[in-house]
């Protein structure tokens, strides 16, 4: 029997620099099959820690997966020495994803935050390649400034097929016209004439975001039920063992990242 905490070696195809803090790790992955859209691995580095990190984007066919990594400490560091040819030993995938969020024949709206583009980055791609799979899906990005906007090239391209607002708190965005947070630009999604109970939106990014945001959108009245979040929370064991994940009864680890809105407000400092 495989032992769920063992991590295993896996190569690094490509390392590409997004940010001056943000790098892609296109990383080397036989068992795509096994993996749900927004669920994370927890990045092993021997002598030095682990590290949960959602599982950006996938590809059966070509047997990879790709983290987008911010540097912000001890291990994150480490993996920026890393480059392709190298090992990343790792273990998992864990966590329940988007899933279980029924998406199908629904007008699908995503608002992210920063950095939360990259566990729905896979939802988004997938869509993409299959839009039969819902009525309509929209998009709603927000980042600091234009020099944070991650995978510029991908937003290009999603746009041309789906509505999107992308916004930036200041300066100037790819075309200079949203400043502001995204909160701000909710009552001016199409979906607003939509049907609300065919409605289901994913909002992911920091807390704060994510809270305000999902406020928008009930008080239009989407229905609470309609509205998921992926939490990130300082992790351990990621299976449940530990207790770091812990949330009064809920754990995180085995319960989400992905929460249903009825349940993660609650959640939600
Ligand atoms: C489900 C999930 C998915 C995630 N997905 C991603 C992802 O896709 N990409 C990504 O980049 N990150 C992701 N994260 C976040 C990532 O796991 C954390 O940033 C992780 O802590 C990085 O580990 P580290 O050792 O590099 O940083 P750490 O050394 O743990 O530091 C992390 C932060 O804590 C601060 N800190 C460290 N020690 C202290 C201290 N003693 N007192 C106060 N502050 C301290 C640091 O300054 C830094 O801001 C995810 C987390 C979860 C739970
Ligand atoms: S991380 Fe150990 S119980 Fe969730």
């Amino acid at each position: 029997m495989s032992n769920i905490i063992m991590p295993m070696p896996y190569k690094i195809l490509n390392v590409t620099k997004m940010t001056e803090i943000e790098y892609l790790f296109r990383v080397e992955y036989p068992n795509v099959e096994n993996i749900n859209f927004g669920q994370f691995m927890q990045l092993s580095l021997p002598k030095v820690g682990e590290c949960p990190i959602s599982i950006t984007d996938f590809n059966k066919e070509e047997g990879w997966i790709e983290f987008l990594i911010r540097k912000v400490g001890i291990v994150t560091d480490e993996i920026f020495n890393l480059c392709c040819g190298d090992i990343m030993p790792m273990r998992g995938p864990y966590g329940k994803g988007f899933d279980h969020v029924d998406f199908k024949d629904k007008h699908l709206v995503i608002a992210t935050g920063g950095s939360g583009l990259a566990p729905i980055r896979s939802l988004v791609n997938h869509v993409y390649r299959n839009p039969q799979e819902v009525k309509s899906m929209e998009l709603l990005f927000g980042f600091k400034n234009e020099a944070s906007i991650l995978f510029k090239d991908e937003v290009l391209k999603w746009r041309e097929n789906h509505p999107m607002i992308l916004t930036v708190d200041k300066g100037c965005g790819i075309d200079g016209e949203c400043v502001g947070l995204v909160t701000e630009y909710v009552p001016l999604l199409k979906m607003t004439k939509a049907n609300f109970d065919e409605v289901v939106v994913v909002i992911v990014g920091p807390p704060n975001m994510m809270k305000y945001t999902a406020i928008e959108f009930e008080k239009l009245g989407v229905p609470t039920e309609n509205i998921w979040v992926s939490f990130e929370r300082k992790m351990s064991c990621a299976v449940g063992k530990c207790g770091h994940c812990r949330i009064d009864e809920t754990y995180v680890c085995l319960e989400g990242p992905v929460f249903n809105y009825s349940q993660a407000k609650y959640l939600l400092d």
